[in-house]
């Protein structure tokens, strides 16, 4: 399977979407309605208190076994279920693509259905093609969560993006705008958080290079600023976006330092929004080239909050798909 998505926007339907209390799966934000996303970030926020408290050690998934399946570079998600899986006292393994038998030649779907084989409850798959999870959801018994493909969605980056949010917009949406600012046509973060933020009532006003902004992205409810500072001014918050290198060899791009000049968030465009305001990045991030380093390690970056709040909502996912799939499984009688 190729990333089908590198030059046109990811389809809509490009995966099945958790829409029910017992669908054991959580392949993306879209389809959500505001009423299941706050109770998914009211359970991550009772995580993240204990976080800040006395830790999670819940045990909740204990007899639970998971498997991370990592075809594509990471380190924030990666790490943060393998953390999340031990503290909540899962049975838990990870590969990646380069130490797996893929590199032989197995399939996907093949390499998938020998760990499913080990009797595994939940897979956690991140693929660079658009659609990966909702095709191995399709054709496997276990869960299947998310953790990014292609530049389809990202949902446990959107999610805890909407509670980063959440926490700097003291519980607020109704009313607020963010500015996403970058390469929107192969960024899943951005379309994770745009399904998000509108189902939650938030305005979406997206500014970026015309050869990385996709025709028709106006269909998900958001506007097109013709510039960054147009896109920042007066805004509650920035998303910022990482710039893939490899776009300038595609020509998408004339050059970083062109790049930062143009769409970079630095201490100018920041003062352009409200003062309560805060920047967001998803990381990795290019320091100097879509953020200023001043402004990603200054005081209205929540760069760092995020990747906390990252360990909780994925400690709500984990436990939401187990429940659907009755999991952990109640041990016998007396
Ligand atoms: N934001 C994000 O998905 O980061 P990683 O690629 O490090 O997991």
């Amino acid at each position: 399977m190729s990333d089908t998505a590198l030059s046109t926007p990811a389809p809509t339907g490009a995966g099945d979407f958790l829409r029910s209390a017992t669908s054991p799966h959580f392949l993306g934000l879209e389809g959500l309605g505001g009423p299941e996303l706050t109770e998914l970030l009211d359970r991550s926020q009772a995580y993240r208190d204990l976080l800040d408290g006395p830790g999670i050690a819940t045990r909740e998934l204990e007899g639970v076994t998971v498997c991370n399946a990592f075809f594509e570079n990471s380190t924030r998600t990666r790490v943060s279920f393998e953390l999340v899986e031990q503290r909540l006292g899962a049975s838990h393994v990870s590969f990646s693509a380069a130490d797996s038998s893929t590199v032989k030649g197995e399939t996907l779907l093949d390499t998938l259905k020998v760990i499913e084989s080990m009797r595994v409850d939940l897979v956690v798959v991140r693929h660079p093609a658009a659609g990966a999870a909702a095709y191995l959801a399709r054709h496997l018994e276990a869960g299947v969560i998310n953790a990014g493909d292609g530049a389809h969605e990202h949902p446990t980056q959107g999610l805890l993006d909407l509670l980063t949010l959440r926490q700097a917009w003291r519980g607020r949406f109704e009313g607020r705008r963010i500015a996403i600012v970058g390469d929107i046509a192969h960024s899943r973060v951005a379309r994770s958080a745009i399904h998000g933020l509108r189902a939650l009532g938030v305005e979406v006003t997206l500014a970026g290079p015309p050869t990385l902004m996709p025709l028709g992205i106006e269909n998900l409810g958001v506007t097109v600023a013709p510039g960054a500072d147009e896109a920042m001014a007066g805004a509650d918050a920035a998303m910022t976006l990482r710039i893939q290198r490899e776009r300038m060899d595609q020509g998408l791009l004339a050059s970083l330092s062109e790049y930062a000049r143009i769409w970079g968030i630095n201490a100018r465009r920041v003062d352009l929004m409200k003062p309560e305001a805060v920047v967001m990045h998803p990381g990795p991030a290019n320091r100097g080239v879509e953020l200023a380093p001043d402004v990603m390690d200054g005081p209205r970056s929540v760069v760092f909050a995020q990747v906390t709040n990252g360990v909780a909502v994925r400690c709500a996912v984990l436990v939401r798909c187990a429940a659907a799939m009755g999991l952990p499984r109640k041990r016998g009688g007396a």
